[in-house]
């Protein structure tokens, strides 16, 4: 007998940058890559090929990918003293909005490929092999979804309790601020069967909980067997009639495709969680004008009434660019006012960051930095305040925590509420994986501590009595 010796499996490292979607595309591209000979690896070091898989929302965020580059540049010197060899890939928006920029500062970049491209990774890698520098940012008209291997049970079990699953992409809003209708191009979204197929293998390796993600994911739409068009409502509906899936959430959602069949869903359906990540921006009418965001603050203000009305105990989150061109203090008055009144659970603030090709680039009265640094220091300091408050609003009450991972000491465990607060605990390891009642007893400064009152899943015994009875045995 001949043993055949297989080729050594070959390291990949991708270093994720930005946004939850990047999260989910770095997973999809290393399932992409699996097959092709391709595993995963911890550290940077030990990889032969590395991708960054990049974001341009804001400037800062570029400008780390320029300086990462130049590490691994000297990182693929040193090896090739000895022989040796690093591949370097550039993915995502940076390099879907300045491909042409990094061929042209980072010769030791071997591919650059866009949000669309990941399907033909394979394909371009094996092209870069063969010693050419590929570049691949083209909006295709093929889905890349379609070609994309759905997550994989085996990669999926290694992922956890809690999955992100891609079901929109793209925008058509064109807020004058941001490079995402460039970066991603038009706004799409995946077909109906497709997302419940992959939510079905996800759940077949575990996942307890779907966050559905799209830049702007409220606006999803498919159409059902009868060739029904249904909405994102329905489609959560249909994942919470998946066994297995207790927990639905989405991000990130514009006011304006709010849909009452959404809202209503958040009535009905115990399955989906009261936290809503809707951006706002700014709280100046005139600001929400020159960002194009086609809403008043008023406007806004109503989406939330319409969401408390179907869900009172909703906690909203929100994104803030202060410093926008022409923003006054009093346009900045009137955000800190908007987010008074909306009491926050959580937000995102960003001073604003030119992003050339943007209509906002090039508006006039563009805003000093130190005024910018300001109002972020004194919103901030607004928003920290209310999310403590909103932690402790729920100390005393009991809310069902999915556990999901071992507490920091031994003999804790922790998990997070349906408002998406971390809970630490007492309790078993075996609970992982369960949603437990829990009664919040104390607030800290970014979570809870809670005490397990009883097993709420399908087990209506408590879990203490059910320890005891087993203890009877
Ligand atoms: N400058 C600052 N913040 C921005 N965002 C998007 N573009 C910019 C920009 N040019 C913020 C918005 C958006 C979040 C994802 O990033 O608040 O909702
Ligand atoms: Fe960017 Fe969101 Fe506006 Fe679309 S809706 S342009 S993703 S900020």
């Amino acid at each position: 007998m001949t043993d055949t010796l297989l080729p050594a499996p070959k390291k990949l490292f991708i270093k994720t940058y930005g946004c939850q979607m990047n999260v989910y595309d770095s997973d999809r591209m290393a399932d992409a890559l699996a097959p092709h000979g391709y595993e995963p690896v911890q550290a940077m070091e030990d990889a032969d090929l590395v991708v960054l898989n990049t974001c341009h929302i804001r400037e800062k965020a570029s400008e780390k990918v320029f300086s990462e580059i130049g590490r691994l540049r000297e990182m693929r010197d040193e090896r090739r003293l000895t022989g040796g060899d690093l591949m370097i890939g550039v993915a995502g928006c940076v390099a879907q909005a300045e491909g042409d920029e990094i061929v042209r500062r980072a010769p030791a970049v071997n591919l650059v490929f866009g949000p669309q491209s990941y399907h033909r990774l394979p394909e371009l890698l094996a092209r870069a092999h063969n010693g050419a520098r590929v570049v691949d940012t083209d909006f295709p008209e093929e889905d890349k979804f379609a070609h994309l291997p759905a997550a994989t049970k085996a990669v999926t079990r290694s992922r956890g309790l809690t999955a992100f699953l891609t079901v929109q992409e793209g925008c058509d809003k064109f807020c004058s601020f941001c490079v995402v209708p460039y970066t991603r191009g038009a706004e799409t979204s995946r077909p109906l069967e497709q997302v419940l197929r992959e939510a079905e293998t996800l759940a077949d390796g575990g996942v307890r909980e779907l966050t559905l993600l799209g830049q702007n994911v409220n606006a999803w739409h498919g159409l059902d067997a009868r060739g029904r068009t249904v909405g994102l409502g329905e489609l959560c509906y249909r994942l919470s009639l998946i066994p297995g899936i207790a927990r639905i959430r989405y991000t990130t959602s514009h006011p304006l495709d709010m849909s009452d069949e959404l809202i209503e869903m958040h009535r009905d359906l115990e399955a989906l969680m009261p936290y809503l990540h809707l951006p706002v921006q700014s709280g100046s009418d005139h600001i929400l004008k020159a960002m194009n965001r086609r809403h008043t603050a008023a406007e806004y203000l109503a989406v939330i009434d319409r969401i408390k009305a179907a869900r009172p105990d909703m906690a909203m989150s929100g994104d803030f660019i202060v410093g926008f061109p022409g923003e006054t203090d009093e346009d900045f008055e009137a955000t800190m006012q908007l987010v008074r009144q909306v009491g926050y659970a959580s937000a995102y603030t960003f001073k604003y960051s030119i992003r050339p090709g943007t209509p906002g680039a090039t508006m006039d009265g563009q805003v000093d930095e130190a005024i910018k640094t300001e109002r972020l220091n004194r919103l901030n300091e607004q928003i920290n305040l209310q999310m403590r408050e909103f932690l402790r609003s729920t100390v005393g009450r009991t809310v069902p925590v999915l556990i999901e991972k071992p507490g920091r000491q031994p003999g804790q465990i922790g998990g997070r509420t349906p408002y998406l607060q971390a809970v630490h605990m007492d309790g078993p390891e075996r609970l992982i994986g369960h949603i437990v009642s829990v009664e919040i007893v104390e607030a800290r400064n970014n979570s809870l501590i809670g005490k397990i009152v009883t097993d709420v899943e399908r087990n209506p015994v408590s879990v203490l009595e059910s320890q005891a009875s087993a203890a009877q045995i």
